[in-house]
């Protein structure tokens, strides 16, 4: 599993302004997203999972602050990029699809439309650069269009005033006055179209440069893949064959995507996400789509910028079981033939008993247990991880257990010590006074509970979920026979 470190979240701290004081909603997140990777973030509502991943996107909410933390993708810290920038790495690097696809679509908007508007947008990267570049200028100059226009007005208003006799010495003045600005603005406006002029040649000098870099270096990408591809056969072959045409289509996008690419590629994946008859589907509303039909839809928007990080937010929540289900193994199928590195949010840990590689547990703004699926599922060490398995249905009598006792802590006032002390039979006096660190149960695997301290009494996991386990893992094993 353990392929390069994709996104590395390092003590991630965040709050919100209220009109009651600070919510402080996210605690000191710590984890690494491994390439290729599915990562599970489970918890009770309000855990602080939407706002943590939000702020991975970069949109949290205005009365959102970071109050600490890093968050490392692809060497840059994207809690300090500045806007412009953390533009093309969201809709280019990071996709994210959440709970309700009703409301990331616009129901007055074809589909077809929404699922090309981004790839145009994002595609004309270099038409939008070379733009950019002599923006400046172009502003300057159409600012001084707009005041020359207007101190014209202003000073044949002065001159009529003067000949209609209303006149007075003021009158004379504010005349003077225009003329003056107006002789400034027009010594101007040579200048700036000059530096436009200038500007634009510059930008054409620098674009073309960049188009060169950019056809040189895929040149060369496409010639290290074709020299694997002349050593290899069968599947590998037909990977290697994949990855040309997909560098040279990107190639292509990068100078301009046209309305017509942009709808072919539409096509493409929207099958790719199993929507049936695509063409036709293009000229339909969101309203004419079911539930899953839609959830697939924003997943194919996601895909249209070749994300290589899937942030889901509860993708399956608002479906019933065997579309939750349908769309679970879509998104196993997308990581899969993508390379994508996956974080996946849901408040119910037999969701991604299937498809996680990992899993954090988190509670009250903070994660209180990170480890493998395996480590999670079998050998959980946290008593809230405990009860959130013991909460779980039964696959067999389809029955919970129980229900988690108590609610979680309001967040205005979190507690001084370790958060769910109040609701953990298992706590000590200094859950109470102080916040547990994260302990290493081992490689993978580590825990924020003080039951863990090698001075703390020895406490198992109660014996009703050992067995649910044990009988968890037989019917996997029987599964996988
Ligand atoms: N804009 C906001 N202003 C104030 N508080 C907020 C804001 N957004 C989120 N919060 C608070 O931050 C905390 C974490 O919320 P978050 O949405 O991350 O929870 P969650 O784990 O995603 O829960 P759910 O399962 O219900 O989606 C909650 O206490 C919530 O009320
Ligand atoms: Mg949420």
């Amino acid at each position: 599993m353990a392929g390069n470190i994709k996104l590395h979240v390092e003590d991630l701290t965040i709050s919100f302004k209220t009109t009651q004081g600070l919510v402080r909603a996210v605690r000191g997140v710590s984890f690494d997203l491994h390439e290729g990777e599915t990562l599970a973030i489970v918890g009770e509502s309000g855990s602080g999972k939407s706002v943590t991943s939000r702020t991975i996107m970069g949109i949290l909410a205005g009365n959102g602050i970071i109050d600490d933390g890093k968050i490392i993708y692809e060497g840059e810290d994207l809690t300090k990029v500045d806007e412009d920038h953390f533009h093309e790495i969201r809709g280019n690097k990071i996709g994210m699809i959440f709970q309700d696809p009703m409301s990331s679509l616009n129901p007055i908007m074809k589909i077809g439309k929404q699922v090309t508007e981004g790839m145009i947008l994002n595609g004309k990267h270099l038409e939008n650069r070379y733009k950019a570049l002599f923006h400046e200028a172009k502003t300057t100059l159409n600012r001084l269009h707009r005041e020359k226009k207007s101190l014209k007005v202003e000073l044949r208003a002065n001159l009529k005033a003067i000949k209609t006799g209303d006149s007075s010495a003021d009158g004379m003045v504010l005349k003077e006055e225009c003329n003056a600005a107006l002789a400034k603005v027009k010594i101007a406006i040579p200048a700036a179209k000059k530096r436009l002029v200038v500007d634009k040649k510059a930008a054409k000098v620098a674009i073309d440069l960049e188009w060169k870099n950019e056809q040189e270096r895929v040149t060369k990408l496409v010639s290290d893949v074709k020299a694997k591809l002349a050593d290899s056969d069968g599947e590998a072959k037909q990977a290697y064959v994949d990855e040309i045409d997909m560098l040279q289509e990107n190639l292509k996008r990068f100078k301009k995507v046209t309305k017509r690419q942009a709808t072919e590629r539409a096509i493409e994946i929207m099958d790719e996400v199993g929507i049936p008859d695509p063409v036709r589907r293009l000229n339909q509303y969101p309203f004419q789509f079911s539930g899953g039909m839609r959830q697939r839809i924003v997943i194919a928007i996601a895909l249209t910028a070749s994300p290589d990080v899937l942030i889901c937010d509860e993708p399956t929540t608002a479906l019933d079981v065997t579309i939750q289900s349908q769309i679970l193994e879509l998104i196993n199928d997308l990581k899969r033939e993508r390379n994508l590195s996956v974080i996946f949010i849901t408040h119910d840990l037999g969701v991604v008993a299937n498809m996680a590689d990992r899993i954090g547990v988190m509670y009250a703004g903070k994660l209180v247990e990170l480890g493998t699926a395996e480590d999670v599922f079998y050998n959980p060490v946290h008593p809230y991880t405990w009860a959130l398995l013991s909460s779980m249905p039964d696959l067999e009598s389809k029955e919970r257990l129980t229900a988690i006792p108590g609610t979680p802590p309001n967040m205005l006032f979190p507690p001084v010590g370790d958060a769910f002390a109040d609701r953990n039979s298992y706590a000590m006096a200094i859950d109470f006074k102080e916040q547990p660190p994260m302990f290493k149960v081992s490689e993978t695997h580590s825990a924020a509970t003080w039951l863990l301290h090698p001075d703390a009494p020895k406490v198992e996991m109660p014996e009703v979920i050992r067995k649910r386990i044990d009988r968890m893992t037989k019917n996997t094993s029987e599964v996988s026979k």
